[in-house]
This record gives structure tokens, sequence and C-alpha cells, in this order.
């Protein structure tokens, strides 16, 4: 764990205890799935499907899955997460087994491989290597396995929404291994009234980053697809719509914000036109 991964930990144990009270629990505890119909119809069928969950926090989707009868596995490196997550899972009895680890270690803590490794909503930024991660994945993969994924679409971080209302480009959108610092007075993105303590440090990762990184391994992609929405309020000129989805009213239709991409693992041999060597030309 580099001191990045160690400052970003505390970052998250520290929005724990403010998403427990900020993620809708309660309407999870009565039975409500955090689950979008984009993924469930994205994923598809999951029931009696081994699905591991990479950065889970604390496992609200995770068990969501599990209720739709998926046989679940969740990750995430924030002890206070996971030890809510087991919580939860106790309290509701609801089957599921939750690994605290950083995902880059989690070759020495979990040893079984699965139909579906999943993860979501704000996950990349958080990565300081995306072919070991996309290794990982194929790794964890049973073959024929899936790999699905919705995050932020990277050209949604270089933007910021001005006072008069259009987008400026302040911030680069190609890698940089120096991670960004942030740590200012915005509040976090899902309790308006919380600023955290602790910094984070942010790695940004373009499109073909994470496209590429998966066809190094071996995994094919089926699809990625763009989305001029998000998951939560990104900028603060964002109006929600009737399904929990955020867009920026101007902006309709004109920019993604969103994407979602399925890979496959085929077969038992690595893909036959694996990429070992080959490096992107800079810019
Ligand atoms: C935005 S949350 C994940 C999204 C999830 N869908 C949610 O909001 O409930 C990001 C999660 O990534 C976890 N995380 C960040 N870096 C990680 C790492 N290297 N290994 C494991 N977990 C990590 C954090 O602890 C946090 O729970």
């Amino acid at each position: 764990m580099n001191k990045f991964e160690e400052s970003n930990k505390k970052l998250w144990n520290e929005l724990t205890d403010v998403h427990i009270r900020s993620y809708g629990v309660d309407k999870f505890k009565k039975g409500a799935s955090t689950l979008d119909q984009i993924q469930l119809s994205e994923i598809g069928d999951v029931r009696g499907r081994a699905l591991l969950h990479l950065q889970c926090h604390f496992g609200l989707d995770t068990l969501s899955f599990a209720r739709e009868g998926a046989i679940v596995t969740g990750v995430d490196f924030s002890e206070k997460s996971i030890e809510y997550a087991n919580q939860l899972k106790e309290e509701l009895n609801i089957n599921a087994r939750f690994i605290c680890c950083n995902i880059y270690d989690l070759k020495d803590n979990l040893d079984k491989q699965f139909d579906i490794v999943y993860t979501s909503q704000g996950v990349l930024c958080w990565l300081k290597d995306l072919e070991k991660w996309a290794e990982i994945i194929y790794h964890f993969l049973k073959p024929n396995g899936i790999f699905y994924i919705m995050d932020g679409h990277p050209i949604k971080n270089t933007l910021e929404h001005t006072k008069k209302g259009k987008l400026d480009i302040l911030y680069p959108y190609f890698h940089n291994k120096k991670p960004t610092k942030w740590d200012d007075d915005s509040p976090d993105y899902s309790d308006e009234n919380y600023i955290s303590k602790n910094p984070s440090y942010e790695w940004q990762w373009s499109l073909s980053d994470v496209i590429n990184s998966l066809i190094k391994t071996g995994l094919r992609i089926q699809f990625i697809h763009e989305f001029d929405r998000l998951f939560y309020k990104h900028f603060p000129a964002m109006n929600c719509d009737e399904n929990g989805w955020w867009y920026l009213p101007d902006y309709r239709n004109k920019i993604p914000l969103m994407f979602t991409l399925r890979a496959k693992k085929e077969g038992n041999q690595p893909h036959p036109e694996r990429l070992t060597d080959q490096k992107r030309p800079s810019n």
C-alpha cells in the first residue's frame, strides 16, 4: 500500500459513517435494491452465479446482488466499510462474504474463480495501476465469465461548470502517475452538509486506458456504452430525474458523463490477440 492509498483508506474509513446515514440504508433494510435498471439489464441473470464485487464500500450493491440470487463476495480496503457490511449481512440474514483488503493484494486473500467480476460507481479514480487491476479481474474470472463496470466517464473529470452555466476544460484528460490531491471545501457527493477532513488522492484514467488494460489481459470487450447522465451529483447545477439519474440540463445528449463496459474471458486459453508489449505512443 503506498502513501496515497494509505491516505485514501483513511478518507474511506471517515466517509463510511457519513454514507451509512446518507445512502438510504433504511430503505435497503426494508427490501429496496440499490441496483439500477441499466446495470441489471446489461449484466443479465445473476441467479446462482458466483459474483466478485471489487471496491464494494459497505456492501449495499453486493447484498442487492445476493437478493437477486447471486452468490456474492465483496472486497474493500476500508475496515469500517467491511465491518458494517458484515453487520448488515448478519442483521438481514443475507448470505455473503466480505473481505477487507486492497484489491491489489486480493490474490493473497482469496482462492476462487467467479462467473462475474463486478465494480461500479466511483472506482477507477482510486486505482494506481490499471494494468494490474485488469490482470486481477482476469485472474478471478472463470473461463466464459464476464467482467462488468459502470463508472463516471473520464471526460467529466476534465470539466468544471462555470457560474455562466458553461463547461470549461480545466483538468487533464490523460493519465499522470502522480495522483491529484483534492483538499478543498467541496461537500461529499452523497451528503451536501458534510466536508471531509481527509484529502483524496485520485488518478485519472482515459477511456482507452480502461479498454486497453482489459484487452491486454486477454478479455474480449463485448460492449461499451456512454450515457449523458450520472449516478451522483457531480456538478452543482445537475438535476435529478425520477429514476435517480443526475443530468446537466443544458448538456443533455451532448457529452458523456458515465460509461458501462462488459468484457468476457473466453475459453481456457489467453486471447490469441493478447497484447503483451505494446505501449501507447505519447501525445
Ligand atoms: C465510491 S466507493 C465505491 C462505489 C460503491 N458503489 C458505493 O458508492 O457504494 C469507492 C470504494 O473504493 C474503495 N477502495 C478505494 N481504493 C481501494 C483499493 N485499492 N482496494 C480496495 N478498495 C478500495 C473505498 O474504500 C470505497 O469503499
